[in-house]
């Protein structure tokens, strides 16, 4: 009787030792990981962001993440608010699983501590005070001016661009984009396509919060109702 006990037992054990190595069973680095599990940054960057922010955080559709001008003035909160719950009527989606995404808050968290950790240079900003990363839309009339002392030189008189560059007025980029983007846009540029920030348009002249707030309201003011409908006026002449 005890000898079979003992042979039982020592069977069990050898099954449960040999499993781990049956030839052809995958190494527990080599199981796939639930995508709920993946802690890795570049995993979760390259599946989730790199399509519109681009590979390593430039040079895609959307703004740049990795520039530090942008780390320095947008808190982890602001970037959170963002990530988990996507911007409403733009292409930015919602990822926390909260709001119908596939990331937990977790992995959210670990994306805003990597970029944080990989990409920003916060020495660079020490002491140095920056605008607030939102703000009430200021006075369009104002920002007209606003416009052609800081951004005309290289957007033309009114904004549809020049050679060099596209239209910013566009109502079609307009209708695609929030205001806290365009204002992102002229705080912190686009420093992946060549376009200054808040304080570099001019040289020597740094942008106050007044004129931020304006010439974001001259953009948005530039909005119409239906974009994207070049027949609209036509089909009503017609109708
Ligand atoms: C389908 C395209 C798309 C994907 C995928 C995407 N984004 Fe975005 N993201 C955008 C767009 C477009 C905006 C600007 C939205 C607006 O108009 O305010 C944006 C804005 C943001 C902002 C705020 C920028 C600002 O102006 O302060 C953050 C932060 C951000 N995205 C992070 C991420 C992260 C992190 C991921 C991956 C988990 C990601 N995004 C995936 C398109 C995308
Ligand atoms: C030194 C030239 C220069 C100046 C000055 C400048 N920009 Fe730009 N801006 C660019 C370039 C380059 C781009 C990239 C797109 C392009 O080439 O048309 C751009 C893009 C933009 C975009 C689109 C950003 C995006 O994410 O697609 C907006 C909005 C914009 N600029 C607004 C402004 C405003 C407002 C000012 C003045 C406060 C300004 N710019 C001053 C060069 C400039």
């Amino acid at each position: 009787m005890r000898g079979t006990v003992a042979l039982f037992a020592l069977l069990s054990l050898l099954l449960a030792v040999g499993c781990e190595s049956m030839p052809g069973r995958p190494l527990e680095s080599e199981r796939p990981v639930r995508p709920k599990d993946v802690t890795s940054f570049d995993v979760l960057w390259d599946t989730n962001c790199q399509g519109c922010h681009g590979a390593a955080g430039t040079l895609g559709a959307a703004r740049p993440l990795n520039d530090p001008l942008y780390l320095a003035w947008a808190s982890d909160m602001s970037q959170r608010l963002v990530i988990q719950q996507g911007v409403a009527g733009t292409l930015m989606p919602a990822f926390s699983d909260s709001h119908g995404g596939n990331l937990t808050d977790k992995q959210v968290g670990i994306i805003i501590d990597e970029m944080r950790h990989r990409w920003a240079k916060a020495d660079k900003f020490r002491g140095m005070t920056l605008p607030a990363y939102a703000a009430q839309l200021g006075d369009a009339g104002r920002g007209a001016q606003v416009y052609q002392e800081f951004c005309a030189s290289c957007h033309g008189a009114d904004g549809t661009g020049g050679k060099a560059h596209g239209s910013i007025v566009d109502p079609a980029y307009l209708a695609l984009v929030s205001n806290q983007a365009l204002r992102s846009s002229v705080v912190v540029g686009r420093s992946d396509l060549g376009m200054p920030g808040f304080m570099d348009a001019v040289a020597g002249k740094i942008m106050s919060a007044q004129q931020i707030a304006d010439v974001v309201a001259w953009l948005a003011g530039h909005r119409v109702e239906f974009p994207g409908q070049p027949y609209a006026d036509k089909e009503k002449k017609n109708g």
